[in-house]
């Protein structure tokens, strides 16, 4: 079966292109010595989790313990929750050790000693990283003395090991400049270098320090304070990463869709609308034509302009997703092609919607 017999709207992957991405992002991070621990938030696949622990990964960072647990109980044994724990999430994360080797972070003592409490009442330590504020102002505590201080009391708390920093720069992923993104990055890990040594300073020492994205890691090698990045695009990259000049990433990402109408003149309607696509970042780039745009017509419909030639309805046409994360979380499986366009089988998207615990 090939691509053309698949139904529409469908979820494509193509699986060479992945893997072409899979393997770069590993050499890269080999040749240099760093870490590297995947980010599933975009694919949410133990699939290709596995995939990316086989080529050297050291485990993967989940964005939710939703998707920690549908790792871990596909087989994960190591992941990093990316995302700051809160109170009513601890008893299903301090269960979850016992499937994983899970790592949280904290931004806040009052929940660092509330999560200390209920680990210790459960018998087990945490492992905690300090997620430091580098510029993105959503969470963190900020660097150098504020996050001594949280340290501090994370080594005097039972309950929680302390195990290192988190400081992700999400501001720079889409800096489409590469020397500008150059400078930006070196100065911002330059914040966790600093931290990192006010906190070595006062006897306690940092072994761990996780941070960059696709649009940044190679600027985390270069500056050194990094043990370990945590990248998560560079899989199925999307025409608004496609913007950001000098990424070694190819679009394994597509979204098939079919035209339902031509009657209205100088545009095609097609059956991928909100549900299908998302648009937050712009609207899905039309792969094989750059002077035709698509824009959303609804929930189920998009509208296709300037695409050359006769289209009727039934002809499928190919859409390069403008962010790859939230689209995949709006579907059940990638249909899997490879560079021939044959149809390879359906992957689940296991961790799709595990937006909470
Ligand atoms: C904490 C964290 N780390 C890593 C990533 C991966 O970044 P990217 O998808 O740009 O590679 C994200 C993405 O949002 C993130 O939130």
């Amino acid at each position: 079966m090939t691509f053309e017999e698949l139904d529409t709207p469908s979820l494509v992957l193509n699986v060479d292109a992945l893997n072409r991405n899979l393997e770069r992002m590993a050499s890269d991070c080999r040749a240099a010595g760093i870490a590297l621990r995947p980010h599933v938030k975009t694919h949410k696949s133990p699939w290709i989790a596995g995939r990316q622990l086989a080529l050297g990964g050291v485990g993967v960072c989940a964005a939710k313990l939703g998707e920690a647990t549908v790792m871990a109980q596909g087989g994960v044994p190591d992941v990093l929750l990316t995302t700051e724990l809160t109170p009513p999430k601890m008893d299903a994360a301090i269960q979850l050790l016992g499937l994983t080797r899970l790592t949280v972070v904290v931004d806040d003592a009052e929940v660092l000693a509330e999560l200390g409490r209920r680990a210790s009442s459960a018998g087990v330590e945490v492992p905690v990283l300090v997620d430091v504020n580098v510029g993105q102002n959503r969470c963190g505590v900020d660097p150098g003395e504020p996050a001594l201080e949280l340290v501090r009391t994370c080594t005097r708390t039972g309950g929680v090991g302390f195990a290192g920093l988190q400081g992700y720069e999400g501001h720079l992923q889409h800096v489409y400049d590469p020397e500008e993104r150059r400078r930006v990055s070196l100065s911002t890990f330059e914040l966790l270098a600093e931290t990192k040594q006010t906190i070595e300073a006062a006897g306690v020492e940092v072994p761990w320090v996780t941070t960059a994205g696709t649009g940044t890691y190679r600027y985390a090698i270069e500056h050194g304070v990094a043990t370990e990045v945590q990248p998560g695009s560079y899989v199925a990259m999307d025409s608004n990463y496609a913007r950001v000049r000098d990424l070694p990433y190819e679009s394994s990402l597509f979204v098939l869709c079919g035209v339902v109408s031509v009657n209205r003149p100088g545009q095609l309607i097609v059956d991928a609308g909100w549900k299908t696509v998302s648009t937050e970042d712009g609207p899905p780039a039309v792969r094989d034509s750059s002077e035709a745009t698509y824009a959303p017509a609804g929930d189920e419909h998009g509208r296709i302009t300037g695409l050359a030639g006769k289209h009727r309805p039934g002809d499928q046409l190919w859409l390069v997703p403008s962010h790859c994360d939230t689209t995949i979380n709006l579907h059940d499986h990638y249909c899997m092609i490879n560079d021939g366009g044959e149809f390879l089988g359906r992957l689940p998207i296991a961790a799709r919607g595990r937006i909470a615990n």
